[in-house]
């Protein structure tokens, strides 16, 4: 495995990759009941936003074998809210409008849910200045065997370098503990994010912040190259 900047080219795997990682994540799954129709926001949102990527954003990606595995986006400056298709690095690029309006369309009746999800994670968006991490994201049969935790260890490590605290958000008590075990501590908790939707929590990590001795220092379990 190795950790290298994302191509553009690479946005349609990487979006499957998030598509598929994100199949039985509880606010995903409660936004969209439907699994088959689950992958068509990630596929035309993520993959549309990474075609038109540009700072401050970044993107990083994990391959194995020149296939994507994992993919991780950052914003490095400011407080650009990433799940803004309109937001200032984007406003200018018709794609994301194309973008939208083709989700609008092809989401159907999965769109009022979709767009409570989307219209409140931008209200619950941290604002905090430094980095934020909007996307990390593995390969489901390559979850549990470190390629996160390199992912995480090298945009944080740029952060670091750059002195910057960054702030994410999340949707399971398990990533939360992913997180804390590398220096992020909980700043709020949404009980839940949207009417009847599962919760959300946002964390942040303080500039060049310690992590625990239960971070694993390098991949464990199956070694991912
Ligand atoms: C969360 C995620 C990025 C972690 O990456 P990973 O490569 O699976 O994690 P690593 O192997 O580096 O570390 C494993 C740790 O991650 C945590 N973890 C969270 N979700 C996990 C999952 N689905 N499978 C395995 N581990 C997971 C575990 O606590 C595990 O801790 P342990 O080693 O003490 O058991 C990845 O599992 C994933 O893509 N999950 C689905 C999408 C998601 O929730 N992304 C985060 C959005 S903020």
């Amino acid at each position: 495995m190795r950790i290298t900047d994302f191509r553009p080219r690479q946005s349609k795997e990487a979006a499957e990759v998030a598509a598929d990682a994100f199949a039985d994540d509880p606010l995903w799954t409660y936004t969209v009941p439907d699994a088959g129709r689950r992958r068509l926001p990630h596929l035309i949102m993520l993959r549309t936003g990474l075609r038109i990527l540009r700072p401050p954003q970044a993107a990083r990606v994990a391959l194995h074998d020149g296939r994507v595995i994992g993919l991780a986006t950052w914003t490095t400056a400011g407080s650009e809210d990433p799940y803004d298709p309109f937001a200032p690095t984007r406003r200018v690029d018709p794609r994301a409008t194309r973008a939208t309006r083709s989700l609008v369309r092809r989401a159907a009746s999965d769109w009022p849910r979709l767009s409570a999800l989307y219209a409140t994670l931008a209200q619950s968006y941290p604002n905090d200045p430094g980095w934020f991490l909007g996307t990390l994201v593995v390969r489901p049969e390559r979850q549990g065997t470190g390629v996160g935790s390199a992912l995480l260890r090298d945009g944080l490590a740029q952060a670091d370098a750059a002195g910057q605290p960054v702030s994410l958000q999340t949707s399971t008590t398990e990533n939360v503990e992913f997180y804390r075990r590398h220096g992020f501590e909980v700043t709020r908790t949404f009980a839940e994010l949207y009417p009847g939707s599962p919760p959300l929590w946002n964390m942040r990590r303080p500039a060049s912040a310690q992590v625990t001795r239960d971070a694993p220092s390098a991949p464990r379990g199956a070694t991912p190259s």
